[in-house]
């Protein structure tokens, strides 16, 4: 799948990050849908995860990029929604798996856990690796529905 529309998203303790990987994610001449949060007032990350998830399934980006403390919430609530595939990556090895074995669609980062600079390295091998598309790949996403 081209990508064209990059879908951007955080709570409050992502929002300093989601603003690093949105000036990221231009210069790599992507568009970029940022879906909040515009400050850091607390907010709560489930509607975060679920406005980039409905981005998705309504084609209006082709990836989605989330950030809140640790990853896990907000892409716990992306993975609610059907077809949205949300993997919380730590370093550039699992971004790049995340995307040839489980053809997941949503990169979450952790602010509080990971760097600016890894967390850049988990966006490029999250932006820039295919699904492998092998038959054992292919049937076990299918079975997650
Ligand atoms: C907010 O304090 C924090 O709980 C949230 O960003 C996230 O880490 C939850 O999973």
């Amino acid at each position: 799948m081209n990508i064209i529309t990059v879908a951007l998203a955080s709570d409050h303790a992502g929002f300093a990050l989601k603003e690093e990987l949105k000036s990221e994610i231009l210069e790599m001449g992507l568009k970029c849908l940022d879906l909040g949060t515009d400050n850091l007032d607390s907010v709560d990350y489930p509607d975060f995860g679920r406005a980039v998830a409905d981005a998705l399934v309504e084609g209006r980006a082709e990836r989605g990029v989330l950030v809140c403390g640790t990853g896990i919430g907000i892409s716990i609530a992306a993975n609610r929604v059907a077809g949205v595939r949300a993997a919380v990556c730590h370093d550039a090895t699992t971004a790049r798996l995340a995307r040839e074995h489980n053809d997941a669609n949503v990169l979450a980062l952790g602010a509080r856990i990971v760097g600016g600079e890894v967390a850049k390295d988990c966006l490029h091998a999250f932006l820039s690796s295919p699904f492998d598309g092998g038959e054992r790949h292919l049937r076990r996403v299918v079975k997650l529905g």
